[in-house]
């Protein structure tokens, strides 16, 4: 299995371009399910997990084609059309590999009247049940039973509009609720969603392709059901991720560098934390610049929250960032159970960081020092790619699986801007 070099100490300057999100593109294609109609998506991003959805949706009958762009900062072109749904069956070998491939559920359901989906089962970052999503759809009227570590739904006569109160916060449950009303009959309300962006990209390509949603961002959204969705167009938002991830490889690697169609908005809680550290944000018309001038970061106390709040999802990124800081910084996990694995994989790198519960005490070191380290899962994979770029020496980072699933030409982008880095076969 390839494995990713970094030899470290290399200060980046020049412009990173940002693909389009992960995490509305796989909901977006997920929804052509809704339509017999072909949904049009622009600016998807190059990643396995794309690959594997796509793989999902055309077992069910969906046609696919993609037009891949030749340029870095394009993203590709998908067209999805599901005349007919043949199947609609996600078997465990599916779902267990990419836990977003269960969000064909709601969708399925809605156009069919019944699917059968496996349960994700555990999963690298901690339990990640679904309760919640199978709840919603029950109170719109499903008929839910489990059977054999699969989830079987059925809804008949068509699913019914709700008041739908989440208990806590999810992201995939709001979007779950989501997709599956703008088919029910009636009106649902959706209390307590997420505000996460991705949930509101989702949804504008929904009103696109005919449905009646209000409340996109705010944490109560209302849809009003109709009887048919049809074709639509619609651009995929730019990765706050992927640009929150590369902002932080300029402060810990030193430099300025310009990362094209970023939104700043969508990563402001890491962008103000940026600055506090030592870092220059500024917007630019074309997206954001990030400078650091090489000393070392301040450090910071993070707590990971939805949306706006600080994104678990680039919490082993900025722990990477407070490895080396001149002092003490406090990180809080408060999503997911069990999501320092990067943290055994950095202490390899000679980082100082104490784990109690959901808590991580770093100690900021002068430097790391490059080591074979092994990717555990998307996020921590790539914290260990920024660690290598401020370590001296030589980082191979194994397992790149995990990169590739979720970060788009990773090695492309970065060396780009001068880091060096290159990705060795086997
Ligand atoms: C999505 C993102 C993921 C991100 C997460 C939180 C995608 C493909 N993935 O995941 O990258 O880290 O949001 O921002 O978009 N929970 C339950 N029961 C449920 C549903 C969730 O207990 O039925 C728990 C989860 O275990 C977790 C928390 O709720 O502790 C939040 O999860 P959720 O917001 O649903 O995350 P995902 O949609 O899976």
């Amino acid at each position: 299995m390839d494995r990713i070099r970094i030899r470290g100490g290399h200060r980046l300057s020049g412009e990173i371009p940002i693909s389009g999100a992960k995490n509305a593109a796989l909901k977006l294609m997920a929804a052509s399910i809704l339509t017999a109609e072909p949904l049009i998506l622009a600016n998807v991003p190059r990643l396995a997990d794309v690959r594997a959805m796509a793989e999902l949706l055309m077992s069910f009958g969906v046609a696919i084609q993609m037009n891949l762009s030749p340029h870095l900062g394009e993203g590709d072109t998908m067209r999805l059309e599901a005349k007919e749904i043949t199947s609609a069956f996600a078997s465990y070998d599916m779902v267990r590999k990419m836990r977003a491939s269960f969000q064909v559920l709601g969708p399925l359901l809605a156009r069919r009247g019944e699917a059968k989906v496996s349960l994700p089962g555990g999963c690298a970052i901690g339990a990640r049940p679904v309760e919640l999503h199978l709840s919603a759809l029950q109170q719109m009227g499903a008929r839910v039973d489990l059977v054999d570590g699969y989830v079987v739904a059925t809804a008949p006569g068509g699913l019914k509009g709700a008041e739908i109160v989440f208990p806590f916060v999810s992201v995939g449950a709001t979007e779950t609720a989501m997709m599956a009303a703008s088919l029910a009959k009636g009106v649902t309300r959706i209390v307590n969603a997420a505000r996460e962006p991705e949930i509101a990209d989702l949804g504008r390509c929904l009103i696109a392709m005919g449905a009646k949603i209000s409340g996109l961002g705010s944490s109560e959204i209302v849809v009003e059901g109709v009887e048919r969705l049809h074709g639509a167009s619609h651009r995929v938002m730019p990765d706050r991720i992927e640009a929150g991830t590369y902002a932080i490889a300029t402060a810990i690697a030193g430099g300025e560098v310009e990362l094209v169609g970023a939104t700043h908005e969508t990563i402001a809680s890491l962008l103000s934390l940026l600055a506090k550290s030592g870092a220059d944000v500024t917007d630019t018309p074309r997206g954001l610049k990030v400078a650091m001038n090489g000393s070392r970061p301040r450090p910071s106390d993070v707590t990971t929250a939805p949306y706006p709040g600080f994104p678990t999802d680039l919490q082993a990124q900025i722990m990477a960032l407070m490895t080396v800081a001149e002092g003490t910084s406090v990180i809080r996990e408060k999503i997911f159970e069990n999501r320092f694995m990067h943290v055994p994989e950095l202490a390899r790198m000679g980082a100082d960081v104490r784990i109690d519960g959901d808590t991580a005490t770093v100690r900021g070191v002068t430097k790391l020092k490059g080591a074979p380290v092994m990717a555990t899962d998307l996020r921590a994979s790539v914290s260990l790619v920024l660690a290598g770029l401020a370590a001296e020496g030589e980082t191979m980072v194994g397992r790149v699986y995990h990169l590739d699933r979720g970060f788009d030409r990773l090695e492309e982008k970065l060396s780009r801007v001068g880091a060096d880095i290159s990705r060795v076969p086997e």
